[in-house]
């Protein structure tokens, strides 16, 4: 459970989806879905050791994200299944987890902005269910409650699915960043997408 109210809200309904940031009991479904998950992931996503698929890390990993998710620092969504058989109401240590949702290193001061990252288990993909889940995630960073000016993400040139995922969505090219991040026992290129909010709100005093 997330102590004191967070900005954002810890739980969103989509028609196929629930987006929780969950509680110490989601763990081992975290964990089951990175172990299920960790070749389809790892053109994608930056390298992990053997050590970061025990459920010792992954209960670290899920405490770090709530702790974040607190102080306005990070949001970090599970995403659930919510047409599966009780999907819409489980407690967090019977859910499967299908894929995250991640608005990492939330700056505020003149920048407002938070980088974007996302993953979706390989069972589920081709269903329209990540553009359904960043969709919803996006609402929340732009509304009143967080109240983000910009949100970023960075693609590999050769994932063509999750550039397509972001087209879709309506993020803007910025340009290739050249080295920009070590995937995969290099450091790859990426093209730099971002997508604004024109609903902000200017905080008292600007
Ligand atoms: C990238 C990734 C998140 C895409 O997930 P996804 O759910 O397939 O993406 P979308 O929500 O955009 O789904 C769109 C696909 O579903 C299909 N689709 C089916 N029903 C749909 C619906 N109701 N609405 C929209 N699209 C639908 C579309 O035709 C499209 O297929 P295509 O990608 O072959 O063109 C997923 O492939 C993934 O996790 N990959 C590995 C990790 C990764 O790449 N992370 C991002 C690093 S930058």
């Amino acid at each position: 459970m997330l102590g004191i109210a967070p900005l954002a809200r810890p739980e969103i309904s989509t028609a196929r989806l629930r987006l929780v940031a969950g509680d110490a009991g989601i763990a081992p479904a975290v964990c089951e879905f990175q172990r299920r998950n960790r070749q389809h992931f790892a053109p994608w996503d930056p390298p992990t050791a053997d050590s970061f698929y025990t459920h010792e890390a992954q209960a670290a990993r899920v405490a770090t994200g709530l702790a974040a998710f607190t102080n306005d620092t990070a949001y970090r969504y599970w995403l659930i299944d919510a047409t599966r058989a009780g999907g819409a109401r489980l407690p967090s240590s019977d859910v499967e987890v299908i894929g995250s949702l991640h608005f990492s290193q939330v700056s505020r001061g003149a920048f407002q902005s938070a980088m974007l990252g996302y993953a979706l288990d390989e069972a589920h993909v081709g269903q329209g269910l990540m553009t359904e889940a960043i969709t919803a995630g996006l609402a929340e960073m732009f509304s009143p409650r967080v109240n983000l000016h910009r949100v970023q993400a960075a693609y590999r040139p050769e994932n063509v699915r999750s550039g397509r995922v972001l087209e879709r969505l309506g993020f803007r090219q910025e340009g290739l960043a050249p080295d920009y991040l070590y995937i995969a026992g290099a450091w790859r290129d990426h093209v730099i997408v971002s997508m604004r909010n024109p609903s902000f709100i200017a905080p008292d005093g600007w």
